[in-house]
């Protein structure tokens, strides 16, 4: 063992050890020069540790340590003491004691850092991401990583407990059919080749069923090039399942039992089940999203048939173009908006394609709003029993085709419950949306496309209406959604090879494209595939959720920015022509 070497780390050390000589390394994390006695707090992943630099125990010592800046390496022999009373830290596991060095070894200087460590200040995240080495010495990150490998410790010991097998698939293949757009890799021994880079295991962990493997689990990285949000990453991480032999309720139990380990263990945080089961027309209609936060109350509610013949040219022109009319309650703080506020919420709802935000304050006998006088007495009363109003409480509304009514108010929905505080820090409201439509028709592509993607299963009793009644038939799909986030998303496949070819033609796949595409695919359906689902959680969502974080790159080590940069090594960058016409690019 080196000298320098450590008998302990920072975080280690209490007042049982008083008297003991030990070595500590870290970084400086600050100091404080009294011109006699040097106070450095030395830091490592484990803590925080007061050594303290006394002239008396050494002239060229106490001399380097005067020379000690932040963020500097050493190496610390001592002896440990006890604090002095009064000078004790009861906020730091190491506050009692200190190290009264007796010697000093620099391992390595720093450059003034870009900034600080030692401080929760905010900094700008191009710099963090620059300087990632720098962010990740943070104690709040790396926590969040800790809770993220002991995350993934949870995963391979419930899944292995549970009798799933971890299989690793490559990150070279085929491309797959997630819906977004590939990330390809030029082969160089098959000139005119790519490589896709995987959407997901999606179709291998479909052939590891084929291949009797019946539990599969894999912690997978994914790449998808696609336009970046806050729960976005262009490449992340899923738990990934497959089970043979399964209905939907078998993959939605196996999830459960292990999201209840997850914030229990991590958490302490107590998750009852089986969690709800809503179906997608209600959250759509309740919500105006797939995804709803459940964290709060503040349903939709549907008024068309209220206000459609009413003077209000705004509502009845809605209607004979074909669109609805529906809207919030926002119970209780009416007087909180004023005109201004109102306009404000008015200009949000526009970001949404909403053409204006009508509004209505309740009070005893009346409405107040500027279209209070278009609406009947009979018509108010009906308002104030279907949002079950009292006064004080606020009504929103939106007319305009269904889809822009939903997004509008969903997202209303969300940025008024933050503005007025409606959620509490540290609750979770975890449910599964269920009965998704198998198939969405695309406007711009005039075609039906896949909701989920291509090899999820029809319900059974609509099978027969694949063909006449597309729009109606369900899917055996799932979704978990957890505090207004989709965490995870997964369905029971087509493991019979004619209906497959049913769906692909429904999607405007004829036999020949979908042979190209998934020949190897439905060549296996044929070697006797037996019945199978699965699903995929983000991992990366799941870290920010437990975390409380507000951005997914918080989560991830090495996070890529909005515009899928990686500000540390500089990726994506230019590469030697060399290296393309080795490729055959040049
Ligand atoms: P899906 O595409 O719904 O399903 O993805 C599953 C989950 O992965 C997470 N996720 C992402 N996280 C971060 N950045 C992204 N760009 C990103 N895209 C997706 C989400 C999502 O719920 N093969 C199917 C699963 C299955 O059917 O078994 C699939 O990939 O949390
Ligand atoms: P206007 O007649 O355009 O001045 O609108 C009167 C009120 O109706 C304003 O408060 C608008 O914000 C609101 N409004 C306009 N269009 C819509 C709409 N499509 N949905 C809901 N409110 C609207």
């Amino acid at each position: 063992m080196a000298q320098w070497q450590r008998t302990h780390t920072c975080g280690q050390l209490r007042s049982s050890d008083a008297g003991k000589t030990v070595t500590l390394c870290g970084w400086v994390h600050a100091y404080r020069d009294h011109g006699g006695l040097v106070f450095v707090d030395l830091r490592d992943r484990y803590g925080l540790t007061q050594v303290v630099f006394d002239p008396s125990a050494g002239a060229a010592m106490h001399a380097l340590a005067r020379e000690l800046r932040t963020e500097w390496v050493v190496s610390v022999t001592g002896t440990v003491t006890l604090r002095p009373e009064g000078t004790r830290n009861p906020k730091l596991a190491t506050g009692d004691i200190e190290v009264r060095a007796q010697s000093l070894e620099i391992l390595n200087r720093a450059d003034t850092p870009p900034f600080e460590i030692s401080s929760d200040e905010a900094v700008h995240e191009e710099v963090r991401l620059r300087y990632r080495y720098l962010d990740l010495r943070r104690p709040a990150l790396q926590q969040v990583l800790i809770l993220r490998h002991r995350l993934n410790k949870i995963v391979h010991r419930y899944f292995d407990e549970s009798g799933f097998i971890e299989v690793e698939t490559p990150m070279l293949g085929r491309s797959t059919p997630e819906g977004a757009r590939d990330y390809l890799v030029p082969s160089r021994l098959h000139r005119g080749c790519w490589y896709a880079l995987p959407q997901s295991p999606q179709l291998y962990k479909q052939i590891l069923m084929v291949a009797g493997f019946d539990r599969y689990y894999q912690i997978a990285r994914c790449l998808r090039d696609e336009d970046l949000r806050a729960d976005r990453q262009p490449e992340f991480t899923q738990l990934d399942i497959e089970m043979s032999f399964v209905e939907m309720q078998d993959v939605m139990q196996v999830i459960e039992g292990f999201l209840v380990r997850v914030f229990g263990e991590l958490l302490g945080y107590n998750i009852s089940l089986p969690l709800p089961r809503l179906s997608y027309n209600e959250v759509m209609r309740k919500y105006g999203t797939d995804k709803p936060d459940l964290r709060f109350g503040m349903e939709i509610v549907d008024i068309t048939d209220l206000v459609s013949n009413t003077e209000f040219r705004v509502f009845r022109q809605a209607v004979e173009q074909g669109g609805i009319i529906r809207g919030i309650c926002v119970r209780q703080s009416a007087d909180r908006y004023s005109r201004k506020r109102l306009e404000e919420l008015e200009e949000f709802a526009k970001r949404y394609g909403a053409k204006g935000l009508a509004w209505l304050k309740v009070e005893v006998d009346k409405f107040s709003s500027p279209i209070e006088k278009f609406i009947p007495a009979g018509v108010q009363q009906s308002l104030r029993e279907r949002f079950q109003a009292q006064p004080g409480d606020m009504l929103l509304f939106v007319a305009d085709s269904e889809k822009i009514v939903c997004d509008s108010l969903a997202a209303l929905r969300n940025h008024l419950a933050a503005e007025l505080g409606l959620i509490r820090p540290g609750q979770f409201a975890l449910a599964w949306v269920i009965d998704f439509p198998l198939l969405v028709w695309d406007e711009e592509e005039n075609r039906w496309v896949a909701n989920h993607h291509p090899f999820t299963s029809p319900v059974d009793e609509d099978l027969p209406y694949l063909e006449t009644k597309p729009g109606t038939v369900r899917a055996k799909a799932y979704d978990l959604v957890v505090n207004g986030y989709e965490l995870g998303g997964g369905s029971i496949r087509i493991h019979r090879p004619e209906v497959q070819q049913r769906v692909f033609r429904m999607i405007g796949l004829d036999d020949e494209q979908a042979r190209k595409r998934f020949g190897f695919l439905l060549d296996a359906l044929r070697f006797g595939a037996p019945p199978h689902g699965g699903i995929a959680l983000g991992m990366d969502r799941l870290v920010m959720l437990l975390a409380g974080l507000s951005s997914i790159r918080d989560g991830i080590a090495f996070p890529k920015t909005q515009r899928a940069q990686d500000l540390m090594t500089g990726a994506p960058a230019p590469v030697d022509i060399k290296q393309l016409k080795e490729l055959g690019l040049a």
